[in-house]
Formats: C-alpha cells, sequence, structure tokens
C-alpha cells in the first residue's frame, strides 16, 4: 500500500473514498469543521443527522456518491463518537475500520481530511496506522488471494503532517512485518529461517545482525536453550540485532522476544485440539524483529539490542525428558520437569547473554503462559517487572500506543512456589499463580538489571476479526517497544 500526504484542499483529491470525520454532537455545531463539511456537501451531514440515518457514532460509515464539487468518487461521513473523548486510539480505530470495510467494495483509494482542530501530528500517525494495519490480510498462502488490498491511503490536511505520515507508515509496516511472520506455519518458518529473515530485514534497514548458531552455543555452554531444541530435526539459533544511535547513549536497551517456531509441548505434549495455533509461540520474537526495523529507520537517541532465541519444541527420541536437568549459561542448574515450559528455558540463557553484553536494561515479550488467558483474558498484556521505575516507562508508552497491559505482581513470596530437591530450580511451579510462576523463574536470572515482562499468549493472536483489524496475529508490543526506545530518558 502506497501512503502519501496531501496538501491539497479536501475537494481536489482524487480518491475513491474521501473520508470526513463526522462527530457525535450534543449541542451541534460544536465543530467549526462540521459547519465547512456539510457547507461543502450542500447540507449532507445535517441531513444525515436529522434523518437519524447517521449521528456519527463510532464506526459508522454512510456513503454519498458522486459528490457535486468533489473529485473524489465517494464521500464517507466516518463516524468518530463524541469530540470530547476522541483520541489517537479512536482515530486508528476507525480508519481502520473504514479501509476493511470499503476495500471488500471495490475501493482501492482512500483519503482521510483532517481539519482543524485535529490536525495534529498524533492524529496524522494514527491515522496512518489504522489504514496500514487495516489493510493487513492473512490469506497469503490461499493460491488465489481472496482479500482485496488498498493501493493507496492518502492524509489530506491543510497543517504540514508530512513527517507524522512517514512515522505512522514506518511503524505500521513494522507491525505487519511481525504480523507477517507470525502468520507463518511451523514448516514454513522454522528456527534457521526465521533468522534468514531477520538478517535479510536487517541487511535492508542497516541494523548489526550476529546468528549464534548450535555449536556457538555449546561452545558457550547454553544448556537450557539447547534442551528444548535437542528433540528437533530443525537446528536452533540465536538472533542478535544492534541498533547504535548517532551519539552513544549512557544506557542500552536489550528487547528479548520468545521464539519458538512451534510448540508441541515435546514429551509432556499438547493435546491435538488448538495445537495448529501454536505457530504463534513466536510471536514475542517477531515483534522483537518488527521494533528493531522501525527503530532502525526512526533512530532513537539510546542503544537498542535485540536479542531472539528461536527453537521449535518437539517430541521425539531425543527430546529432553521430565526430570532432566541441565546447566543454563549462567550456571544455574534447572529440573525440566514439564517439557511444555519451554519458553522460560530459552529465554533464561537469552537474559544471561544480554547482561554479558552489558545492557542496562531489559524488556521481554513472550507468549510465556496459558495461565495469563486465564487471569487476563484476550484483552491485557501481562507486565511483570524486578524494577517498577522501568514498568511505568513501559506502561507509560503502551498507554499511548493504545495497547492494554496490566501490572501483575512478583513478590519473593512466590520463591515458595519454585523449589526442588534435585537442582537449583525446577522449570514449573505448582498448579496455581501459573503466569507469575513463570515470570518468577527468569526474574531469578536477572540479577540487578531493571527488567519487564510481558507474557502476550493472549493477546498476540486475535480470536476473531473485528472492524479493523483480520483475525490472528497482532503485533502486540512492536509500537510500544518503538515509543519506549524513541522517547527513552
Ligand atoms: N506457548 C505456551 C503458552 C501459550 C498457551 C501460548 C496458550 C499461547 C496460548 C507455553 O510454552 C506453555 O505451554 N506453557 C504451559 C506452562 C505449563 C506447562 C506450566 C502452559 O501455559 O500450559
Ligand atoms: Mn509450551
Ligand atoms: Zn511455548
Amino acid at each position: 500500500m502506497n501512503v502519501t500526504f496531501l496538501s491539497t484542499p479536501s475537494t481536489a483529491v482524487e480518491a475513491d473514498a474521501l473520508l470526513l470525520l463526522h462527530f457525535e454532537a450534543d449541542g451541534r455545531p460544536a465543530i467549526a469543521s462540521f459547519e465547512v463539511a456539510d457547507q461543502a456537501t450542500a447540507g449532507w451531514l445535517s441531513e444525515l443527522e436529522s434523518s437519524g440515518e447517521a449521528k456519527g457514532k463510532i464506526f459508522d460509515l454512510p456513503v454519498l456518491h458522486r459528490p457535486a464539487g468533489f473529485a473524489a468518487k465517494r464521500l464517507v461521513a466516518l463516524g468518530a463518537g463524541p469530540a470530547a473523548t476522541f483520541t489517537p486510539a479512536v482515530l486508528r480505530k476507525i480508519t481502520g475500520a473504514a479501509v476493511r470495510a470499503l476495500k471488500t467494495k471495490g475501493v482501492t483509494s482512500v483519503a482521510l481530511f483532517l481539519d482543524h482542530p485535529h490536525a495534529e501530528a498524533a492524529l496524522a500517525t494514527a491515522a496512518v496506522e489504522g489504514a496500514v494495519l487495516g489493510n493487513f490480510e492473512v490469506d497469503v498462502h490461499k493460491s488465489k488471494s481472496k482479500a482485496s488490498d488498498l493501493a493507496s491511503f492518502s492524509l489530506v490536511s491543510p497543517a504540514d503532517l508530512a513527517v507524522a505520515v512517514a512515522h505512522g507508515e514506518t511503524i505500521a509496516k513494522a507491525q505487519n512485518f511481525t504480523r507477517d511472520l507470525v502468520n507463518e506455519p511451523g514448516n514454513l518458518l522454522p528456527p534457521l529461517a526465521l533468522a534468514a529473515r531477520a538478517q535479510k530485514m536487517a541487511a535492508e534497514f542497516g541494523l548489526d545482525c550476529e546468528i549464534l548458531d548450535e555449536d556457538r552455543m555449546r561452545q558457550l555452554g547454553m544448556g537450557s536453550l539447547l534442551c528444548v531444541s535437542q528433540g528437533s530435526a530443525e537446528p536452533p539459533a540465536m538472533i542478535i540485532l544492534r541498533y547504535a544511535p548517532p551519539t552513544p547513549s549512557k544506557d542500552h536497551l536489550c528487547l528479548i522476544g520468545k521464539g519458538v517456531t512451534f510448540d508441541t509441548g515435546g514429551v509432556s505434549i499438547k493435546p491435538a485440539e488448538g495445537m495448529e495455533k501454536m505457530k504463534y509461540d513466536m510471536a514475542g520474537g517477531a515483534a522483537v524483529l518488527g521494533a528493531m526495523q522501525a527503530i532502525a529507520q526512526l533512530k532513537p537517541a539510546v542503544a537498542v539490542t535485540a536479542i531472539v532465541p528461536t527453537v521449535e519444541n518437539m517430541c521425539g527420541s531425543r527430546s529432553v525428558r521430565p526430570g532432566d536437568i541441565v546447566t543454563s549459561l549462567s550456571g544455574k542448574t534447572i529440573e525440566v520437569l514439564n517439557t511444555d515450559a519451554e519458553g522460560r528455558l530459552i529465554l533464561v540463557d537469552a537474559i544471561e547473554y544480554a547482561r554479558r553484553l552489558g545492557v542496562t536494561h531489559m524488556v521481554d515479550a513472550a507468549t510465556l503462559t496459558g495461565a495469563i488467558v486465564v487471569a487476563l483474558g484476550h484483552v491485557h498484556v501481562g507486565a511483570f517487572t524486578n524494577n517498577d521505575e522501568m514498568l511505568w516507562k513501559v506502561m507509560a508508552s503502551a498507554k499511548t500506543q493504545g495497547e492494554n497491559m496490566w501490572h501483575m505482581p512478583l513478590d519473593d513470596d512466590y520463591a515458595d512456589y519454585l523449589k526442588t530437591p534435585f537442582a537449583d530450580l525446577p522449570n514449573i511451579g505448582g498448579r496455581w499463580g501459573g503466569a507469575i510462576t513463570a515470570a518468577y523463574f527468569l526474574k531469578e536470572w536477572t540479577g540487578g538489571t531493571p527488567w519487564v515482562h510481558l507474557d502476550i499468549a493472549g493477546t498476540a493472536w486475535l480470536e476473531e476479526t473485528k472492524p479493523f483489524l483480520a483475525k490472528g496475529p497482532t503485533g502486540v508490543c512492536v509500537r510500544t517497544f518503538i515509543d519506549l526506545a524513541l522517547n527513552w530518558r
């Protein structure tokens, strides 16, 4: 999809559909732009309201064909809800919904007019994001794609919003890169293929890329990660991407993402029903790679390193067994009580590796536990930390980006849940607080380095299509990570 900024008058914009924001009004006319648009359309907006056809309710999409005085083929009075509660998050959603609805009707070019008082950078960025994210489809492997594709989206405004538009395009295309990776099935994107995609992206956008192979990881002593991959014919990898800011920074942020390209559960095998979804068990790793694609272009002031440990978790004659004891890179020993708790096993070796690189702050994203879905449903990401100050930085970024996150506890009292007489730690706790014991296990490797863990098992995959998003991979955390790096202080 081609994204452009236009400063042409709205009447001169050539597009299949031109979107005008239509606010829900108490005490209309509160918004000057309503008057302007109403006059330009010979009273179409007031007619919509007086007839009760459309009153600016969110997601409303009434269409006027061949509008007199406009170059566009259609005008759409895009319902924006009450002006008082209008935010970038609202605009992202309604623009996405408009794109999704219109492209099924043969519309291939859409423009959105942002007039004062809404001609603002944050709104322009969000609108472009909504359009690019809304255009995403999951049918790439159908021999004939069924879903239509929007050819172009333009943002039209009297204010100069060209930079904000380009920004939104960079961010949303990075998020769609993540969603494309997550959408790939296990056979088409095993660990080495994921590493190759990361390498290609890094070369394209000018990031330094290093891939640790199985031999190197064995030399280093990553026994925890390697016990997961040993059951698969697909070799593991550790993907490392580095972004260096124009001038060296005091802090060094590390993004870590779980990259299990398929999770059968191993010997502690998962039930057949729904197992196909475990291709999305690399969504955390993909989010980190997507964020790095945008970071390479937007060039924040802080150094950012990405680490994606990637493996396939299979069951076979070489698989790790329940009861096996392995030694992690840090030297801590682990009793593998359940081979399906594999994410934490690969992450702790990545965390120790990050610490050896000398990073000052770490944040990880992982589809780590079914328990976080029980706790928070598909609405919030679970956020855990060993450092409240860092947590609130991440939460603030998530808030501005419209990504829901909820602070979960991680007190030392939970240490009692992770005890075994046979090794330093077992890889699972008991029946209760499964998302917390998983996070607590990770925390044991973080030492004093400020760290935030984001459990995205419930939020990385959308079970039902939304008006503004296709069903499937969401790309959650990509925008939060980009914002975190850009606003790092
Ligand atoms: N990848 C799963 C977690 C998951 C569950 C992701 C549902 C997405 C949707 C993870 O590796 C796993 O299997 N966790 C186990 C841990 C248990 C064995 C302690 C779980 O949550 O059941
Ligand atoms: Mn598992
Ligand atoms: Zn898993």
